[in-house]
């Protein structure tokens, strides 16, 4: 047992402590941050399609457990505590592409709890009216969820680009 197995044992624990310290940086990069927000609107618009060409459109023939799988998807999202991914920094950053959330996100704190309340609100009664298995009753929700995103995008979302 010599000190030289001592000794790489201690600096293995310190590369390791100083890589996580690493991958942790990373995920506080405002960047990083953006695309994450990003992808996970992204993903509910997917997911909102779903249930939308399966109950509104009727372009896809309606299947029970996929709109159940959608709409938990989109519930999951909602409380993933996506506020989290608005850390200061954020503001003007690039993600996959410039932010397009307005100042007022970062300011009106009263305002986005609000919206954001209400969607939560909608996200999870969808999932739960989407277990029924009723299309009828799954589309009046969808729609409802839907004013739900729009009531957050009309105050804190830019329509274009930000310059
Ligand atoms: C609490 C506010 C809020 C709610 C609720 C919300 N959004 Fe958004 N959404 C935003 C903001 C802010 C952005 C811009 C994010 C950025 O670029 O940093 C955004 C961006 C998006 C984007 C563009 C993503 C991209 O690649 O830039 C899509 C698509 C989207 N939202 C869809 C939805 C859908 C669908 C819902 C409802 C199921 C929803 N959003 C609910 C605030 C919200």
């Amino acid at each position: 047992m010599g000190a030289s197995i001592v000794k790489r044992k201690v600096l293995a624990a310190i590369i390791a402590v100083t890589a996580a310290g690493a991958a942790i940086a990373a995920e506080m990069k405002p960047e990083y941050l953006v695309k994450v927000r990003q992808s996970g609107y992204t993903f509910m618009a997917w997911n909102m399609g779903k249930i939308k060409a399966q109950t509104v459109e009727n372009t896809a023939p309606f299947n029970k457990d996929e709109v159940a799988a959608a709409a938990n998807a989109i519930a999951a999202i909602a409380n993933s505590g996506m506020g989290a991914l608005y850390a200061p920094g954020t503001e003007k950053a690039t993600g996959w592409h410039e932010t397009k959330a307005l100042p007022e996100l970062f300011t009106d704190k009263e305002g986005v709890k609000k919206v954001a309340m209400a969607f939560n609100k909608e996200a999870n009664e969808l999932a739960k009216v989407a277990a029924g298995g009723d299309a009828a009753a799954i589309k009046a929700q969808y729609g409802k969820v839907g004013e739900a995103c729009k009531g957050c995008h009309d105050k804190f979302k830019a329509k274009e680009e930000k310059k």
